[in-house]
């Protein structure tokens, strides 16, 4: 069966004194898009990188830049991060009172439009920006670090946002906790990309990589295959 579930290792897990050799191996080890954790400190509670290192690292691979945006105010960046080379921008619900025209921005950069949702903020915020999303991430940990532990409460919440869609062409992308043994539960429920920062990147090379991201993926599209 040819696999459905897309993968999108966090770099967040990677060994940021070799940040563009850790893209490259990762890209080569079944990477289907590359997740860029960008934190402020102010949003969440821990700090990473902005424009200027997603910029340096474009030039590694072709693979989708899936750009994840835990900052507040984002509004006044958005145009810097589609000028780095994103390809997706996803904003938080929670980090702003404009939602509707931070994706219209985003849009209007010429980029995939996502909204990102905490695990306690329930999915009616989205049920009137449907029409100006590519993708929904459904935050499965709170914000701010990697090698947290999945919460399980969030799994409803994916078949909800999954029935709300409906038949729009819009991605649901689950973020935080993902292993082989978590992946099945949310691709069940409705998620066709899921992020794995821990899980991928543990192991330390390109071979343990590619090991890890065929087991996550073979979990989910098992449980799809049970499902249909
Ligand atoms: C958390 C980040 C995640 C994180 C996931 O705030 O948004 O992308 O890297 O890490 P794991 O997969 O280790 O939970
Ligand atoms: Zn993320």
């Amino acid at each position: 069966m040819t696999a459905k579930t897309l993968i999108a290792p966090s770099v967040l897990s990677s060994d940021f004194s070799r940040l563009g050799e850790e893209v490259e191996a990762v890209a080569a080890a079944g990477a289907d898009w590359i997740h860029l954790d960008v934190m402020d400190g102010h949003f969440v509670p821990n700090i990473t990188f902005g424009p200027s290192v997603i910029k340096a690292i474009r030039g590694r691979t072709d693979k989708v830049f899936d750009c994840h945006l835990m900052i507040a105010p984002a509004d006044p960046y958005l145009a810097a991060f589609a000028e780095a080379g994103c390809d997706i921008i996803t904003v938080h619900a929670e980090a702003g009172p404009h939602l509707d025209r931070s994706l219209q921005t985003i849009r209007d950069l010429g980029k995939r439009a996502g909204v990102s949702l905490n695990p306690s903020t329930p999915e009616s915020v989205i049920e009137y920006v449907l029409d100006r999303l590519d993708l929904i991430l459904l935050m499965t940990v709170n914000p701010g670090f990697g090698g947290q532990a999945f919460i399980p409460a969030v799994v409803e919440k994916v078949r909800r946002v999954k029935a709300l869609i409906g038949e729009r062409p819009i991605d649901i992308e689950i973020d935080g906790g993902v292993t082989p043994q978590t992946a099945p539960l949310v691709a069940a429920a409705g998620a066709n990309v899921l992020v794995a920062g821990s899980a991928v990147f543990k192991g330390g090379n390109s071979q343990a990589y590619a090991a890890n991201i065929e087991a996550i993926r073979n979990a989910a599209d098992g449980a799809l295959r049970k499902a249909a």
